[in-house]
């Protein structure tokens, strides 16, 4: 479905991402670990193109993209296609949950407003907000917050949702709850990039993983095989001592 070939980026003369091919199936849930600075989230940027790429080839269906060159209209057609669910929510704190995931469909998308939230409410719903449409960002918890940025994503109808790090912001306890509704996309068949630090989701709701670092990708398999043969002593060792931090 989305096939990246040779994604390299540099802020100033530190080189990024220094070479990636990554290749994402329909249905795929894939796991993106690895250390804070490796490039993680830069990766996702660059493939939604918040970011972009100094090189790259993007094949998205049957659009051949060059990702450092990309026109406006060609960016906003991938744009239509893929979601962002960001580490911070990034939510509007003077809208509403409900304006918050309607707001891409009246104003982008020109959609009629009772139709816009008769979807908004639907998807507010399945993330099990169905009693905070009226609610503004300071009056949820960080774990109902996220659950709007994922109603907001899944508003725009997308083939693929990127997740950088959803979880990381939210207290303990309610980290499971974002959780829950990301297994459950995954059940779907929703196609998803997420970039975590929690192995057991890894483990549990991915199909594949990869792990980077210092901006490349150095251990990519199915995720069995990466959790028990994992021939990398490094990636060996970075699950081990995450795993011992959540005890
Ligand atoms: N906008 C930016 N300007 C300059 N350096 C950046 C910028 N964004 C990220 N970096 C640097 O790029 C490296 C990779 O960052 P990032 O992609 O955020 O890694 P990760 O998500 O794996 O922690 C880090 O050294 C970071 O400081
Ligand atoms: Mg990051």
């Amino acid at each position: 479905m989305i096939e990246v070939k040779g994604i390299r980026k540099k802020f100033g003369d530190l080189e990024v991402l220094k070479g990636l091919d990554l290749t994402v199936n329909k249905g795929d849930v894939i796991a993106i670990l690895g250390p804070s600075g490796s490039g993680k989230t830069t990766l996702l940027r660059c493939m939604n193109f918040l970011e972009r790429a100094d090189e790259g080839t993007m094949y998205f269906d049957s659009d051949v993209v060059d990702m450092h060159k990309a026109d406006k209209k060609t960016i906003h057609n991938i744009r239509n296609k893929t979601a962002f669910v960001f580490q911070s929510f990034n939510l509007f704190t003077n809208k509403t949950a409900l304006e918050n995931v309607t707001i891409g469909l009246t104003v982008a998308r020109k959609m009629d407003k009772h139709k816009a939230e008769e979807i908004g409410k639907k998807l507010l719903d399945k993330v099990g907000l169905s009693d905070k449409y009226n609610s503004y960002p300071s009056q949820l918890s960080g774990g109902q917050q996220q659950r709007v940025g994922i109603a907001r994503a899944l508003a725009a109808d997308p083939e693929i949702i990127y997740f950088d790090e959803p979880t990381s912001a939210l207290d303990p306890e309610l980290i499971g709850e974002v959780l829950k509704v990301i297994k459950e996309l995954a059940d779907d068949g929703m196609t998803m990039l997420v970039v975590t630090h929690e192995m057991n989701f890894a483990k549990n709701v991915s199909n594949r993983v990869i792990f980077m670092e210092e901006g490349k990708i150095i251990s990519s398999s199915g995720t069995k095989e990466f959790f028990e043969e994992q021939k990398n002593e490094r990636v060996r060792n970075f699950i081990k001592n995450i795993l011992k931090k959540g005890e």
